[in-house]
């Protein structure tokens, strides 16, 4: 089973690092394919809790090779803090691969995702305010920086003055905000070289000549489905694909030789930021589910917006990505509910969906039609294997399973690395 795709079925925070993290002991590489430090991945292991934010997960698990692919925006000045706070707790992270084909995110693009969130006032998207749009927005306009700019000063001036070139007008004439200046700029980039040079690497030819080698190598996505650029609810995305067709594009990886893809999913619903959540709650059960699942931000803090569990979402996800396994999570936050609703379908202005609409007003006005699960008392943290759930808890696993597309695999029952119940083998 050498390649492994793994996304977030929803709008992020599903515990793709703890999934990640589970299988790092038998992957010889993790790879992230997308995003940058607008992830926020909260992993525990033996009571101590990592946050990693630009590196992938599987950079905690001894042995691996971490990869940071073409796919991704790198904030180098987080990249290096990240780096030194694991090098801080001892963690070994010498085998560090970057692709020479990633882009930057620099100083402009940060202030630029500031100014046009707050020039959108009451329409604004809720951005982390990393710079990640605006570093996107470049690439596809081909006026981006990429890491292997860093090594020709030349170059990198160049580049750096056409990307200012019209930014500079739009932030002094329309923004209100001082030009930025191209030395500024390239004086920075230029002081990261010399730590970057040895970790930059043809990361496409790295792992294809693994997959060769018959080695097992993990694509970890950032941020989730619901949240891609065109898969997503539009514009209320990030600005790339988290979708498993991400990870080839992202890579340098392509399509026939991923053998698997596996989504995480939790076990109710969360989001981050704006945009349209059919299930969200506004009452004391989503106040239960945001305090007893812990959900605040990882990256910005923000409290999640929290919801039920919504099966055409998963089903969409489940057809987008292709899964061949879901991964359940945080099923012992639903502990102590008398019942568990779970939205099968959408009533929008008097019409059924069962499936999720592709229209974006449909969308923002689908009603959740519910089914309603008893619920289970019984503290189920300890549990190890299937049977350990009480029959409540299993039948509201069994029907999510029948209505979301694909296997469940897995089952999360805690944040730490010990708290799952494996139904099948993942990597076999
Ligand atoms: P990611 O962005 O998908 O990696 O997810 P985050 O790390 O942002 O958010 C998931 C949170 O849920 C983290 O704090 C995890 O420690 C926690 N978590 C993951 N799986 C479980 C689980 O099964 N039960 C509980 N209670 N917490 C979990
Ligand atoms: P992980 O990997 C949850 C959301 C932001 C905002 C929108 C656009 O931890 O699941 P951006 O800064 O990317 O331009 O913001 O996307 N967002 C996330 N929400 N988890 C994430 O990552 C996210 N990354 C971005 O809140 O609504
Ligand atoms: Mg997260």
């Amino acid at each position: 089973m050498p390649a492994i795709v793994l996304v977030g079925a929803q709008w992020g925070d599903e515990g793709k690092g703890k999934a990640t993290d589970l299988l790092g002991s038998r992957v010889d590489y993790v790879v992230k394919f997308n995003g940058g430090n607008n992830a926020g991945h909260t992993v525990v292991i033996d009571g101590e809790k990592y946050a990693l934010h630009l590196l992938p997960s599987g950079i905690l698990s001894p042995g691996v090779v971490p990869v940071v692919a073409n796919g991704v925006v790198v904030d180098i000045s987080v990249l290096f803090e990240e780096l030194d706070g694991l090098i801080a707790r001892g963690i070994d992270v010498s085998r560090l691969l970057i692709s020479a084909n990633a882009h930057v995110i620099t100083s402009y693009h940060r202030t630029i995702d500031k100014v046009t969130e707050r020039f959108l006032g009451k329409k604004q998207i809720g951005t982390t305010g990393r710079g990640i749009g605006p570093a996107y927005a470049d690439k596809i306009n081909r006026v981006g920086i990429r890491i292997q700019d860093l090594f020709d000063a030349n170059i990198l001036r160049q580049k750096v003055e056409g990307a200012l070139d019209q930014k500079n007008q739009l932030l002094v004439k329309v923004y209100n905000r001082r030009a930025v200046d191209v030395s500024e700029v390239v004086d920075e980039l230029l002081s990261y070289a010399e730590r970057l040079r040895p970790m930059v690497a043809d990361t496409s030819l790295v792992l294809n000549r693994a997959l060769d080698e018959g080695k097992t190598v993990l694509f970890e996505g950032g941020q989730a489905t619901m949240l891609d650029v065109d898969h997503g609810t539009y514009p209320f995305v990030t600005s790339s694909n988290a979708t498993s067709g991400g990870a080839a594009t992202g890579s340098g990886v392509a399509p026939n030789r991923f053998d698997r893809v596996i989504a995480i999913v939790k076990a109710y619903t969360t989001r981050v930021g704006a945009g349209p959540f059919p299930t969200e709650l506004f009452d004391e059960s989503g106040e239960f589910l945001r305090s007893t699942g812990a959900e605040f931000g990882t990256t910005t803090g923000r409290p999640r917006r929290v919801g039920w569990y919504d099966a055409p979402i998963a089903r969409y996800a489940a057809r987008i990505n292709g899964v061949t396994d879901f991964v359940m999570t945080k099923l012992d936050v639903l502990t102590g509910l008398d019942t568990i609703p779970v939205c099968v379908g959408y009533d929008v202005d008097g019409v059924r969906f069962d499936e999720v609409p592709v229209n974006q007003s449909d969308f923002h006005h689908a009603v959740p039609i519910y089914e309603e699960f008893p619920g289970w008392t019984e503290d189920i943290t300890a549990a190890r294997v299937f049977e350990d759930l009480p029959r409540n808890a299993q039948d509201y696993v069994l029907a999510v399973e029948a209505m979301s597309g694909s296997r469940i695999s897995a089952i999360g029952v805690g944040p730490g690395r010990e708290g799952i119940i494996v139904r099948h083998d993942l990597l076999d």
